[in-house]
């Protein structure tokens, strides 16, 4: 089991919500103020009426309170409208926060989501992969989630957004964080395992870190994870290889696809389009990744987009020692 102590502290100094920390949260919290100051003004009115008639109209022997009135339509009408109006008005407050939600920003980060029992996984455009979640601050970032197995629900206090995660489906969820902050998202669907661990942490300990960085750390937190991710380098290929989308072209099993088969390519030469033909070797490789248009492969289409840019040096390297390993 994970210790208590832990797990990120959710900030409830003001006692009645934990800071408002996206730029969502000021509508969902006035939606909830709206709500909770209406439903407590309704409670001290009726809890006082109910208290002042009991008191008011209660048994006496000496005067009959049984009365021949079953009707008053002004004070029907009066008890029927006002709520009326009320929940018609909660509706809109609810509403434009619900659609502000629902839409996120065009040009919004997108980070890809998965949740299975009992953990999160974020995988991030430049390829990084953490089970806790790094998000700049001051820019919307769009969550792209799916589920391996039953249904997890997303849940950020601090941002105020909760989506459920299932299994076969994407759900999306997206947000702004206003502050730094190291805060929790918590998985807010029960999603099974026993209380004392034996069965994983269960649902209870499903939690991730959710740290917002101010721009430049956020970069500086980029370049430090594509630096210091320690696999060895034919084991990043191979994640980069099905992660990045070579797979869907390159087969490592000698199967022709739309780009040329990365069997047995390595050291092979390789003939092209202009008759020429070349040494697959390293420089070769890594120009075919980068600029990928420089040579077309004899018999292909040249449709591979150009990564120039989108992998690091290590990323290249690692590629290339994937690729060799395709005997
Ligand atoms: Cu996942 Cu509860």
């Amino acid at each position: 089991m994970m210790a208590p102590e832990n797990i990120p502290h959710i900030n409830l100094e003001n006692v009645w919500l934990p800071k408002a920390n996206s730029t969502l949260a000021p509508s969902v919290d006035g939606a909830w103020n709206v709500v909770m100051v209406i439903s407590i003004a309704f409670f001290f009115l009726l809890m006082g009426m109910m208290v002042y008639f009991v008191i008011a109209y209660r048994r006496r022997s000496d005067y009959d309170v049984t009365s021949d009135r079953d009707h008053n339509a002004p004070l029907e009408w009066t008890w029927t409208i006002i709520p009326l109006i009320l929940v018609i008005a909660l509706f809109f407050v609810g509403f434009r926060g619900f659609l502000y939600a629902s839409v996120p920003p065009a040009e919004a980060m997108e980070i890809q989501v998965t949740a299975h029992k009992w953990a999160w996984s974020f995988q991030y455009p430049n390829g990084i992969v953490k089970g806790d979640l790094y998000v700049p601050v001051g820019r919307p970032v769009r969550l792209v989630m799916s589920s391996q197995d039953v249904i997890h629900s997303f849940y950020v206090p601090e941002f105020r957004v909760k989506r459920d995660v299932i299994p076969g489906l994407y759900t999306v969820i997206w947000f702004e964080a206003r502050e730094p902050t190291d805060t929790a998202l918590e998985c807010a669907e029960y999603c099974g395992g026993s209380g004392d661990g034996s069965q994983g942490t269960g649902h209870s300990g499903m939690w991730s870190r959710v740290v917002a960085l101010s721009g430049s750390e956020y970069d500086a937190w980029v370049n430090k994870e594509l630096e210091s991710s320690n696999i060895p380098p034919a084991e990043l290929g191979k994640k980069l290889y099905e992660e990045r989308g070579c797979k869907g072209c390159h087969s490592t099993d000698g199967a022709k696809s739309t780009g040329p088969t990365f069997k047995a390519l390595f050291g092979s030469d390789v003939p092209l389009t202009t008759g020429q033909s070349v040494k697959a070797d390293e420089n070769y490789i890594r120009e075919s990744i980068l600029q990928s248009q420089a040579k077309i492969v004899a018999g292909y289409p040249g449709v591979m987009p150009i990564f120039q840019g989108q992998l690091t040096d290590k990323q290249v390297d690692a590629l290339i020692a994937f690729i060799k390993e395709q005997k």
